[in-house]
């Protein structure tokens, strides 16, 4: 519930702490925000356009593909390097960025019963059902490469899987002995069906990027490699195709793509799940 996280969120137009008043956040200077009906609070400023915010398909098939627990060995892995993380006791929330459905951040949430968890993400859909993912989840809609609505120093960890990596803001609210678990696709992630579905593939130069973008800011203390076989059928494989940004090209003509593949199809699930602290903290 947004209840559980109102301590770690600060207004998006004047940066003070947000209260909950009536049915709305508002902080001292009188800026409010109305809690939605699904229980989300959107702090985008007014004029901002969705630009890369997921559809409401991709979100409900992210949701059908991840229910199914076909990535439930990244999901485990995420909670694994969040207690990890944790195990010093840092002080603060759990904020996931990019949260989407808020699966990672709920299964990190399970393993960690003294947290609570703030899902942000710039999609009206994913912050739906994000903010009922779980008890102690509370969802907000923000643009990741916008100052965030958190306040400075609230985070004990940050969240990042396959979504924007802000270092800065991430650094900024990471309170003394946070950390950033990130999790990012290998070349062979999906290989077998990038082609065939249509599918953005893993650009060779991932890594260097990553390291690019976080690299002034953090440094990284640990990474596991996520790396499995999954049979998926022919629902899982539209659901999978429908959930990332191929949605945007492949169209129509997806349902045609899926059939023509050998059911079910073998499909190579490979990430890295990494640890990062602030350099110089
Ligand atoms: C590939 S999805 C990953 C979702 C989730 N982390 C998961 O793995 O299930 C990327 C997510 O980032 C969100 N997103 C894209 N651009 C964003 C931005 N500028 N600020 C915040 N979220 C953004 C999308 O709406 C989407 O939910
Ligand atoms: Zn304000």
């Amino acid at each position: 519930m947004l209840r559980d996280v109102i301590d770690c969120l600060a207004c998006p137009v004047c940066g003070e702490p947000l209260a909950e008043r009536g049915g709305a956040l508002a902080c001292v200077l009188r800026h409010s925000f109305d809690v939605a009906r699904q229980g989300y609070v959107n702090l985008l400023p007014g004029d901002a356009s969705p630009g890369t915010a997921d559809t409401p398909a991709m979100i409900e098939a992210r949701a059908t593909f991840l229910g199914r627990g076909h990535f439930s060995a990244i999901a485990d892995a995420v909670a694994e390097a969040a207690a990890e993380a944790l195990a010093d006791g840092a002080p603060g929330c759990i904020v996931e960025i990019g949260a989407g459905t808020g699966y990672y951040l709920a299964a990190a949430l399970d393993r960690l019963p003294e947290r609570a968890g703030l899902a942000l993400d710039i999609s009206k859909a994913a912050a739906k059902r994000a903010a009922h993912a779980h008890e102690r989840i509370g969802a907000v809609v923000c643009d990741a490469w916008e100052r965030l609505p958190v306040r400075d120093g609230a985070a004990a960890l940050v969240l990042d899987v396959f979504a924007p990596r802000n270092a800065a803001e991430f650094a900024r609210i990471l309170s003394p002995g946070g950390a950033l678990v990130v999790v990012t696709p290998t070349q062979r992630h999906l290989e077998e069906i990038v082609g065939p579905l249509g599918m953005i593939a893993v650009d060779a130069e991932k890594d260097r990027r990553v390291a690019e973008q976080l690299g002034g800011a953090f440094e990284l203390t640990g990474s596991v490699a996520v790396e499995e076989r999954m049979t998926l059928g022919r629902d899982a494989l539209m659901a999978v195709a429908g959930m990332g940004p191929s949605a945007w090209h492949a169209g129509e003509d997806l349902s045609a793509r899926v059939d023509a593949l050998p059911l079910p199809q073998e499909v190579t699930l490979s990430v890295l799940v990494s640890a990062y602290r602030p350099v110089g903290r």
